[in-house]
């Protein structure tokens, strides 16, 4: 496993288990991806130091609604939330890569007993896991660097407190229909009996809109795009040329996604761990999707995965909702 994160005993009540993908996993998925046809790659890789960073830019971009929109309503609803919640929750987060949200809902909780952030980037976790221990002393905070589309083992958190999952950003969004199932699923069997999930999902909209907010006047997101290729150099020794590859991204109705690409502007190979990979002219590299779901269907979803919503949250405009799901107490037998 890669990377050696050295805690700081003064400030870290937190425990930090580092299960990152290494360079070869990296490598090898990128190698299979560039091989298919159509050529893809995971966008789970966007967010090294550098792509977090970059998705922290995106954040902030005025196209970019996502991200406010979602703020505004947590913070609107976080009170109704933390009473479903109850007191003593142990809350697990996918995808902690800062503090804002999670701040938000450990401030409404009564007394939470324990936070387990989970994130593939490690210093953007550590960042935010030591920033929490701070905040909230009697909070037993531990952090998990790790790719959570895989499994891997959680820290024990026992306690007599609701187990809750924690999945804002709408980066359920990122899985397509089965892999998003397989999620939710797995999430409903790590809450537990009783337990819960508050989960963040982006609601379909006006087609200009979306599209707008993926391809903003700045061009943040496209450098966001294009660091897929610039790890790929630095960390695996490829020779992308960097100016020869164009950000695109559009909505897809039929499919009701936001997909990303990276398209070759000329005809060219480029190289890659020992092997030779051929683009012709326009040809495309799929990074990423988005999907978008109305809420009648996120909640369909989360009841075959083994929820059931109690609470379907939306701002007045409609652009993304907030859900509180609950993982039905064992029948008895
Ligand atoms: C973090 C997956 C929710 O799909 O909107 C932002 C990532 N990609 N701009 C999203 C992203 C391009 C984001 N998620």
């Amino acid at each position: 496993m890669s990377g050696d994160l050295i805690m700081d005993s003064e400030t870290a009540a937190a425990s930090f288990a580092d299960v990152r993908p290494d360079l070869e996993i990296f490598l090898s998925e990128a190698l299979a991806g560039l091989g298919a046809t159509p050529k893809t790659l995971p966008s789970k890789y966007f967010y090294d130091d550098h792509g977090s960073v970059l998705f922290e830019q995106i954040c902030e971009l005025p196209e970019y609604y996502v991200t406010r929109v979602e703020m505004a309503l947590l913070k609107d609803i976080a009170d109704d939330a933390a009473t479903e919640i109850g007191p003593g929750a142990r809350i697990i987060e996918y995808g902690t890569g800062s503090s804002e949200k999670i701040n938000i809902l450990l401030s409404a909780l009564d007394n939470p007993a324990a936070f387990v952030g989970v994130d593939i980037s490690g210093t953007a976790l550590q960042g935010v896991t030591q920033e929490l221990a701070k905040r909230f002393p009697a909070l037993a905070v531990h952090a998990v660097c790790a790719d959570f589309t895989q499994p891997f083992d959680l820290p024990d958190i026992a306690g007599p407190g609701r187990k809750v999952v924690f999945f804002p950003g709408s980066t359920l969004g990122n899985f397509a229909p089965d892999q998003a199932l397989e999620f939710m699923a797995n999430a409903a069997s790590i809450a537990g009996p009783g337990g819960g999930m508050l989960i963040g999902i982006d609601l379909k909209k006006d087609e200009a809109v979306l599209n707008a907010a993926y391809n903003d006047a700045q061009g943040v997101t496209a450098q966001f795009n294009l660091n897929l290729l610039r790890r790929l150099n630095t960390e695996c020794g490829a020779d992308f040329d960097l100016d020869t590859f164009s950000h695109k991204a559009f909505y897809n109705a039929d499919a009701g996604r936001i997909e990303m690409h990276l398209v070759s502007q000329c005809a060219q190979v480029v190289s890659l761990g020992g092997q030779s990979i051929t683009f012709a002219k326009g040809e495309t590299i799929h990074t990423e999707n988005s999907y978008k779901y109305s809420v009648c269907e996120f909640q369909e979803l989360s009841r075959r995965a083994g929820f059931e919503p109690l609470h379907g949250w939306t701002d007045s405009e409609q652009m993304f909702s907030l859900h509180y799901l609950s993982v039905a107490p064992q029948e008895a037998v």
